[in-house]
């Protein structure tokens, strides 16, 4: 890597869930004011950049994924006065500020719903005069049926919940106005966006049925991966590139073929898009070198930097995943792995050892909030706080992603934990346990998950292996993986292999676990210099 590498291609970027962060007013709800009273934390932390998730005026049915105005902050998180502020005392801290754009859909209160309810400019969103049933048999992501049936008759067509009318991209009024937002927020020195479900947004002329097809089946579907929409991040890639630094952008595409996720990466569209392929790899070596080897070769195609997500408000927590045995074909959600046996003391070695993989993998890597600490799902909150709309719309047979937005715990020994102040109550409870995980406790032990991710972040800026580049695979005894940067770097990770003897090296410069012997033993992971 040099100097004059865009810093995207390298970054590591912490992924700030605004309402579960910190809460500065103690209203129960993180906000703008508890972020930045903890912007020490994440630069202590080394990360290059924060992602803050949609802090827009919104009524919350989706955790602010349903915006009712891109252009304003939400008063329970704070004022665009104080996030101006925020983004100056991120800069002054050498963190960059990426903000979350949800362009596929608005709240059904943001003021183009309203005039679309009373009958005006309905063609920036997708009505349908189709009679007593549904114009086609599309299903939305939280569940039930894609289309909602106002009185007078007519259909809008929601593919998240009820609550988040999808617009219409052919609409001119609506390119024109994303194209204002993010010209908005560049103006006001932020430095990129994550798009939100970039994927979708166009859907197929004349909204034919879906049929038999899966969500995320290969081949052609009417609303998701339409060739179409690529021309929307060209217009948008030049919009960035009108500004300097030029700004970025952050895919969020579950876009299961290899060579269609490549498409939002070319060199006029988006940046990078996060690698949610490695994110769903089970912990096995012959698993991770698939997604590893299939994730550079995609990047590398349209010289994108690829990056490494293990965790983030959409999916359980990986302590708690890993915690399961791989054959047990668990998937992301909390939902899967209910009633499967865990292991938390197992699952928290295995994710010691896969922060040192993320880290010393080509390119950027990401850090959702929480991560650093080590803290495990919170897989029984009580039914009556559940407040992701999975529940509500699964007919209370899915509880959906609230286990992994807990607040976070800062200090102290019983909640808030620090998240806000004494006597304060967080909006979802934090569990008694979450007392071991506290960023106090653990800043003080240098045994502990924050400690290891100081280090790793802190040796990262350090080798000039690590960041943007190639690596060269090491051979290594069946289960284990290990791989060579260049200059003088290596990196082992042993998954269900005998302990093994190192390679010959100058020192480790850092371990997820004991050596015992000098041999690495399952489930860890070190770093060598050559
Ligand atoms: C994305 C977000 C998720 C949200 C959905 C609808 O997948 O990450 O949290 O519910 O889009 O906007």
């Amino acid at each position: 890597m040099t100097d004059a590498t865009p810093w995207w291609r390298s970054a590591v970027i912490y992924q700030v869930y605004i309402r579960s962060f910190a809460d500065g007013n103690g209203d129960g709800v993180g906000d703008i004011a508890g972020l930045r009273a903890r912007l020490g934390h994440l630069a202590d932390l080394g990360v290059d950049a924060i992602w803050i998730n949609p802090w827009y005026p919104s009524p919350l049915h989706d955790a602010g994924y349903d915006v009712s105005d891109y252009r304003a902050i939400e008063p329970r998180f704070g004022t665009l006065d104080e996030a101006g502020a925020l983004i100056a005392e991120a800069h002054g801290r050498g963190l960059r500020v990426i903000l979350d754009i949800v362009p596929n859909h608005t709240s059904n209160e943001h003021p183009w719903f309203r005039e679309a309810l009373a009958g005006e400019h309905r063609e920036r969103y997708v009505f349908r005069d189709s009679g007593d049933s549904p114009p086609n048999d599309w299903q939305a992501m939280f569940g039930g049926g894609a289309w909602t049936r106002l009185p007078d008759g007519t259909w809008y067509l929601h593919l998240f919940d009820v609550t988040q009318p999808d617009l219409n991209w052919d609409d001119a009024d609506v390119r024109a106005d994303f194209a204002e937002t993010l010209r908005f927020w560049f103006d006001r020195g932020v430095d990129g966006f994550r798009i939100d479900v970039a994927n979708s947004l166009v859907k197929e002329e004349g909204l034919p049925d879906v049929g038999e097809r899966q969500h995320h089946d290969p081949g052609p579907h009417p609303h998701w991966d339409r060739d179409e929409v690529h021309e929307i991040y060209r217009e948008w890639r030049g919009i960035a590139d009108t500004y300097d630094p030029p700004r970025v952008f952050v895919a969020e595409a579950w876009v299961p073929e290899a060579d269609r996720f490549a498409r939002y990466l070319r060199p006029d569209e988006l940046h990078t898009a996060f690698n949610f392929d490695f994110l769903k790899a089970a912990w096995t070596a012959p698993a991770l070198r698939r997604s590893i080897e299939r994730t550079l070769r995609e990047h590398a195609a349209v010289g994108a930097p690829p990056t490494w997500v293990l965790s983030n408000h959409d999916v359980a927590r990986h302590v708690s995943r890993l915690a399961r045995d791989p054959d047990d074909g668990i998937g992301t959600s909390l939902d899967s792995m209910l009633g499967v046996p865990a292991d938390l003391e197992l699952g928290t070695r295995r994710a010691r050892a896969a922060a040192l993989l993320i880290f010393a993998l080509p390119g950027g890597a990401y850090v959702y909030q929480g991560d650093e600490l080590g803290l495990p799902e919170v897989e029984d909150l009580p039914e009556d706080v559940l407040d992701d709309p999975t529940w509500r719309r699964s007919g209370h047979t899915q509880r959906g992603r609230d286990g992994c937005r807990v607040p976070i715990p800062w200090s102290g020994s019983a909640a808030p934990f620090g998240f806000g102040p004494e006597g304060s109550t967080p909006w979802l409870p934090q569990p008694t346990w979450f007392a071991r995980y506290t960023a106090e406790r653990e800043a003080a032990d240098p045994g502990s998950m924050l400690s290891l991710y100081r280090r790793a972040l802190r040796l990262r800026r350090q080798l000039p292996a690590l960041g943007d580049g190639d690596l060269t695979w090491l051979d290594v005894p069946e289960g284990a993986l290990g791989f060579a940067r260049t200059p003088g770097f290596a990196l082992l990770l042993n998954l269900d292999a005998a302990p093994f003897a190192l390679p010959a090296h100058a020192e480790v410069v850092l371990r997820s676990g004991p050596l015992s012997d000098g041999l690495l033993a399952e489930d860890t992971a070190v770093w060598l210099s050559l």
